[in-house]
């Protein structure tokens, strides 16, 4: 029989504090029918004082830990997908372990910017299925609003804040669980999306910087073949899908998206509007979202995917 890594329950957690297109327009030079029209985003959460990329994690594991009935003490993994940890090092994902008061377990980031999650799940879903894991957090945590321009409207009306988790378990048989995963990178494409600072160039943190209609027409095809790569590895095929749970960034990118593949909009998972772009962790808190409020249900058959600075960008197959 085979071992397979089971999404055993998920959860998320947001900033306090939510900004309407309207309030951002009192200090940026752009307006609610800009944002709503070219991107379909409404609201983000920004982190307040106290609130980091760890304690975000942290909220959104415990939230998962519950959904599966597991202890912290049952976690012997801990992969948490960033591109703003709370320091250049230790890793977040220690930090989290901390916090969850977890003694000793495997725990490290990735790093692929918005694509995180998807390869943060693959890391932990080949430990799982290698023996190496049996029980993994994987987390995508981001506090994107700390490394924005906000002066900068093309980039700053664009994202938030927040994270999201899942635990995965192994098991041995049945249907459910991660069926396949696609991952790609192309680090020709680095200055399209990218900050401006770093510990080993400026010694600063940076600010984000990007050409957002370029990305725009990477993001479709890239998404759209990956979609299909991962489904073919599954030997499925895009009418197999129940809901494909995208990384949030555009609405227009998720809807050309759904059209190339010929894939019914209504099999989309849209949270963008409600938390704008939130990295690493779109793909956790759009799929815990739709769990909680029933669209998804256990059985389904799923699709995440992501694309993000790098380029890199991701697919998975999952029976839930
Ligand atoms: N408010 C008002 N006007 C704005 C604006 C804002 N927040 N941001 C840009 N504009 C203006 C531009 O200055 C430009 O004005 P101009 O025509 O006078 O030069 C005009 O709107 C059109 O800008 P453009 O960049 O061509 O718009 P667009 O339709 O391509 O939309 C994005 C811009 C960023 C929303 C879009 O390209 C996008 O979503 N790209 C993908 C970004 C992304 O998802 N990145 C993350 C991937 S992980």
């Amino acid at each position: 029989m085979s071992r397979r890594a089971v999404i055993a329950g998920s959860g998320s957690a947001l900033p306090a504090r939510r900004i309407s297109n309207a309030e951002l327009a009192e200090t940026v030079d752009t307006s609610d029918e800009w944002i709503v029209e070219r991107t379909g985003i409404r609201f983000r959460h920004v982190a307040g004082e106290g609130e980091t990329t760890a304690t975000l994690a942290t909220d959104a594991a415990r939230r998962a830990l519950d959904a599966a009935g597991m202890a912290a003490a049952d976690i012997d993994l801990i992969v948490l997908a960033t591109a703003t940890p709370d320091q250049t090092f230790p890793a977040t994902a220690t930090k989290v372990q901390a916090a969850l008061g977890i003694d000793d377990c495997v725990a490290f980031d990735v790093q692929a910017v918005c694509s995180g999650f998807l390869y943060a799940l693959s890391v932990a879903e080949s430990m799982i299925r290698a023996g190496g894991a049996t029980n993994a957090l994987v987390i995508g945590a981001e506090t994107f609003s700390r490394i924005l321009d906000w002066e900068d409207r093309t980039t700053c009306v664009l994202f938030g804040d927040g994270a999201g988790a899942i635990v995965l378990r192994a098991e041995e048989g049945g249907d459910a669980g991660v069926l396949s995963v696609a991952l790609h990178a192309d680090g020709r494409h680095n200055q399209l999306l990218y900050v401006d600072g770093g510990p080993s160039t400026t010694q600063t943190v940076g600010k984000l910087r990007m050409k957002g209609p370029e990305v725009f027409k990477h993001a479709v095809v890239n998404l759209a073949a990956v979609l299909g790569e991962t489904l073919a590895k599954a030997g499925l095929g895009v009418a197999d899908v129940d809901w494909v749970v995208p990384h949030q960034a555009n609405r227009r990118i998720l809807d050309a998206t759904a059209r190339k593949l010929h894939l019914a909009p209504e099999k989309v998972i849209v949270t963008v509007d409600q938390h704008a772009n939130t990295s690493a962790a779109s793909v956790p808190l759009a799929f815990d979202t739709a769990v909680r409020d029933g669209r998804i249900k256990r059985g389904d058959l799923l699709v995440f995917e992501a694309m993000g600075g790098g380029f890199t960008w991701g697919a998975a197959a999952i029976r839930y």
